[in-house]
């Protein structure tokens, strides 16, 4: 009967009979809702009208008998929200399509009174809310389409009820909860798109009861749980990705049964267990995608019989064994990557068969073995990594035939040989990287014809001869490391050309440069520059200044000499310089302070400073690997030194003159590994710390217009940043470090000392009583030592103390009484099993409190 009726209509149609609304309701209706679109597209909807009675006229609308039986409004720019849909007035719509625009708002549960509907997409619109459960209504439905929205919640359960359905997609929204076991039921479904939501939970099941299925995509969820062998019913399924979520155990063997598979992706999962031999029965598999899982075992021969596949990706797993050479018959392969394994052996000569092969990726294994002559055969091969393994032999000049090639790493290995000459036919290369191999002999000048190269990596190896001008044709270069070889000569001029270079380092090569050259600094591109062990000679390049994007820059172990230009301060990018093991000399320019945010010194102390007058001397958080720099203690001005966090190390001694850190009021050297005495002769000198000066009573700031020095110390437990340091501010910080034997009694003469911290070290002995005078310390910690025997009493009388630090030591007896004494609280002393008196709970009889009884409490109900 419905049938005959459509064709009626549409012979009426062809006929140009005028098709009228059958009930006006409908047309009315129709308008009211078009009328609540904010910014529709007039033009499309312009002939939806009032005075129109035809409906066959109206855009998108399609009538049957007079009655509204499809909505099409796909792409149509519309803007709008579906709460004034008439569902009750249109009772004959059928398909309702509503696809790409920009529909908002919720699903309105009256959804559910459209039964009639056999089609209903509303995807790619910015829908939002939940999916009304009433949708389940909706018997008659075959296609439901909700992808690409806002959509939350979890999936109804009454979706199960759509015993109709036959394609189902709500992809690419934000659904979260389970899948519901009652899409089991759904048994005409061929297509399940779940994919791209925050779905949970196992995959139940019963999705292996949907025997119709041709599509199923669960990926990109949080899915958990294991694969369900029933899935190997759905002898249906073309497509199967379950790719991007949190599965676990095993693949079924299962999988295997489906044959009609085309597509299988269970790639970026949690499984473990080996690749299930049954796979190889999908003969008509294209796609195979298994990384970023815990796969074990080795491949699978079988897999050699999946003659469709284009794709094989196994990386990132821990296959082992080795590649098997059935692998040679997919000679559909164009993608091949096993990186990231275990895989041993040899690369099996049958993979050079793989004609179609485009990428070939087999780094990060463990193949041994020479890289067979004939992969020269694969002339459609864009992409060859070979890097990390324990490849051996010479590189095939047959390499040279893969004229499509744009990037070839055979990095990390142990090739050993001379670079073939016939690598510089690959024009296409961007990349060629051979580092860290055994490579010896000159670079060819054949590899100057690869002008699209954008990074040539070579160091580490063997190579001799001189640097070639012809890389200066390389006009595309932004990486160039030919470090750590034997090359000979200096660098050829023509590199003034590479001005797109990013990356430089020719470090450590036999080069017999005499100066830096000038034209390093027409490199304006430069970032990392590399020039250590070169044997430069000469002054830094005031010109380097130029460069203003350089972060990284090492030229130690040169023979560089001369001051270092104060254009160096132009690079405010400047992270690292190590001008260590040169002969550079004279004052660090004024304006280091300004960069030394970013910037971390490495190496030695410059013996340089010595010839500075400074006052301030920061070198505090860099890597600075020396021992103490007594000589800095000539330097008469220098009030602050900072040497804190760096990895300096070793005894600190000082030599006989008396004159040394004559003014020094800060002295940090914590957090680096000085180890040994405590160096009393130091504290010998240090004649500002011996005297209180009782004339300035307004604060005096170090530093002149010039510079404002800061410098963080730790005062009071607190990290303080003294952006201007007040002269008479006195500290020491020998905290963290390896300081050993007994805290020298002459500290006591530092008297105009504010801050002493000698925490964390391995100091032993008894606290000397000298540290009584410390009459201005304000804050002394001496935690985390191995101090023994009683808190000598004299300390009662350090009134200016506020802070005080003895915790985790093996102190003993009585806590002095009395003054700053009663404002400490018990983590002054933690740590020290056998200290009594006020605060512990360990009274010490001569403070009112009982000395045996435990604790306070106790005390006080026994009073
Ligand atoms: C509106 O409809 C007209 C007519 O079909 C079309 O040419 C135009 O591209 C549409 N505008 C938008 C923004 O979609
Ligand atoms: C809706 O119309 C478009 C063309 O405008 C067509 O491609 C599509 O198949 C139609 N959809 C339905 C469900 O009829
Ligand atoms: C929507 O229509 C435009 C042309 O009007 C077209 O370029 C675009 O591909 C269409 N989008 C979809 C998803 O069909
Ligand atoms: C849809 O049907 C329910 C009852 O089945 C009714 O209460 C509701 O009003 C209807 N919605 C509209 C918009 O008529
Ligand atoms: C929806 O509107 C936004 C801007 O509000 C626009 O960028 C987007 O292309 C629109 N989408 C469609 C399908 O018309
Ligand atoms: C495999 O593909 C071929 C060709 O497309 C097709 O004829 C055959 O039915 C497919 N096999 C299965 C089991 O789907
Ligand atoms: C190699 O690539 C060319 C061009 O893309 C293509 O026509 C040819 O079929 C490919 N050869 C093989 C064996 O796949
Ligand atoms: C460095 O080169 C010089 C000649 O320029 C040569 O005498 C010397 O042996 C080379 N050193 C190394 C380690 O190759
Ligand atoms: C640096 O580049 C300029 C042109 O920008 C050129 O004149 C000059 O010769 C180059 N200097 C060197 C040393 O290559
Ligand atoms: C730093 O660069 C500016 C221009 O950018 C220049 O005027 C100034 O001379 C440079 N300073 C030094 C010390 O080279
Ligand atoms: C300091 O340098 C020496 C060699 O000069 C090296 O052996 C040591 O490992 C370095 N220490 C640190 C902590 O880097």
């Amino acid at each position: 009967m419905m049938m005959v009726s459509k064709i009626f209509s549409l012979l009426q149609f062809f006929t140009l009979f005028t098709i009228t609304f059958a009930s006006t309701e409908e047309a009315t209706a129709l308008l009211k809702w078009k009328a609540t679109f904010k910014n529709q597209n007039n033009s499309l909807l312009a002939s939806w009208q009032p005075s129109s009675g035809a409906c066959s006229g109206w855009y998108g609308v399609i009538c049957f008998n007079g009655r509204v039986n499809r909505l099409n409004i796909t792409n149509a720019s519309v803007f709008g929200t579906l709460y004034d849909f008439p569902f009750s007035s249109l009772p004959f719509l059928e398909y309702f399509e509503f696809s790409v625009n920009n529909l908002s708002g919720t699903i309105p549960p009256d959804i559910g009174n459209l039964t009639n509907l056999i089609y209903l997409d509303l995807s790619i619109n910015q829908i939002s809310g939940i999916i009304p459960p009433q949708i389940g209504s909706l018997a008659r439905l075959q296609n439901l389409y909700l992808a690409d929205n806002h959509l939350i919640g979890s999936i109804p359960e009454e979706i199960g009820y759509l015993r109709s359905l036959t394609e189902l997609d709500l992809s690419t929204n934000s659904l979260n909860g389970s899948i519901p076991p009652s899409l089991g039921n759904l048994n005409k479904l061929t297509l399940l798109y779940l994919y791209e939501n925050n779905l949970s939970g196992p995959i139940p099941e019963e999705i292996g009861y949907l025997r119709s299925l041709t599509a199923l995509a669960l990926s990109t969820n949080s899915l958990n749980g294991s694969i369900p062998p029933s899935l190997g019913n759905l002898n249906n399924l073309s497509l199967l990705y379950l790719f991007q979520n949190q599965l676990s155990g095993s693949i079924p063997e299962e999988i295997g049964y489906l044959r009609s598979l085309t597509e299988l992706a269970l790639s970026t999962n949690s499984l473990n267990g080996s690749i299930p031999a049954s796979l190889g029965n999908l003969y008509n598999l294209t796609l195979l995608l298994l990384y970023e899982n815990q796969l074990s075992g080795s491949i699978p021969e079988e897999i050699g019989q999946l003659r469709s596949l284009t794709e094989l990706a196994l990386y990132t797993n821990s296959l082992n064994g080795s590649i098997p050479a059935l692998l040679g018959n997919l000679n559909s392969l164009s993608h091949l990557y096993l990186f990231e394994n275990q895989l041993s052996g040899s690369i099996p000569e049958e993979i050079c068969q793989l004609r179609s092969l485009t990428k070939l990726y087999l780094s990060n294994n463990s193949l041994n073995g020479s890289i067979p002559a004939s992969l020269g055969n694969l002339n459609n091969l864009t992409l060859l990594s070979l890097y990390e393994n324990h490849l051996s032999g010479y590189i095939p000049p047959e390499i040279g035939y893969l004229r499509s090639l744009t990037q070839l790493d055979l990095s990390t290995n142990s090739l050993n040989g001379s670079i073939p000459p016939s690598l510089g036919n690959l024009n296409k290369l961007t990349l060629l990287s051979l580092y860290e191999n055994q490579l010896a002999g000159p670079i060819p000048s054949e590899l100057g014809n690869l002008k699209n190269l954008i990074g040539l990596r070579l160091s580490n190896n063997q190579l001799s001869g001189p640097i070639l001008s012809e890389l200066g044709n390389l006009k595309n270069l932004s990486s160039l490391d030919l470090s750590n070889n034997q090359l000979t000569g200096s660098i050829p001029s023509s590199f003034g050309n590479l001005r797109n270079l990013r990356i430089l380092f020719l470090g450590n090569n036999n080069l017999t440069t005499e100066g830096i050259p000038s034209f390093i600094c027409n490199l304006t591109s430069l970032g990392v520059l590399n020039l250590s062990r070169i044997n430069l000679k000469g002054k830094i390049l005031q010109c380097l200044g130029n460069i203003s994007g350089l972060r990284y820059v090492k030229m130690s172990h040169n023979n560089l000499s001369g001051e270092l230009p104060p254009s160096i301060c132009n690079l405010t990018s400047l992270e690292t310089l190590d001008l260590g093991r040169n002969h550079i000399m004279g004052a660090i320019p004024q304006c280091f302070g300004n960069m030394s945010g970013h910037l971390e010194l490495e190496g030695k102390i410059p013996r340089s400073l010595e010839n500075c007058r400074l006052e301030v001397l920061d070198l505090g958080n860099n890597l600075l690997n020396d021992t103490f720099p007594m000589w800095l203690g000539t330097l008469r001005e220098l009030r602050v030194l900072s040497l804190r966090s760096n990895k300096l190390h070793g005894p600190i001694t000082t030599s006989g003159s008396e004159y040394m850190f004559l003014e020094l009021r800060i002295l940090d050297l914590s957090r680096n590994d000085f180890s040994k005495n405590l160096p009393t002769s130091l504290f010998q000198h240090l004649k500002a710390m011996r005297t209180i000066d009782q004339t300035s009573k307004e604060p005096i700031y170090l530093g002149d217009s010039y510079y404002h020095d800061s410098v963080t110390v730790s005062s009071k437990g607190l990290e303080l940043e003294l952006l201007q340091i007040l002269t008479i501010f006195t500290t020491i910080d020998l905290s963290n470090d390896k300081f050993e034997g007994y805290i020298p009694s002459i500290m006591g003469d530092l008297i105009a000392l504010r801050v002493l911290n000698l925490s964390h070290n391995g100091l032993q002995g008894p606290i000397p009583q000298s540290l009584g005078s410390l009459s201005s310390v304000e804050s002394l910690d001496l935690s985390g030592n191995h101090l023994v025997a009683e808190i000598p009493e004299q300390f009662a009388s350090l009134t200016s103390l506020e802070v005080l630090n003895l915790s985790y030591n093996h102190l003993e007896g009585c806590i002095p009484q009395g003054n700053q004494f009663h404002t400490f609280e018990n983590n002054s002393y933690e740590g020290n099993d056998k200290l009594r008196g006020f605060p512990l709970s360990k009274g010490c009889g001569n403070d009112g409190h009982d000395t045996y009884n435990g604790s306070v409490l106790n005390e006080e109900i026994s009073e």
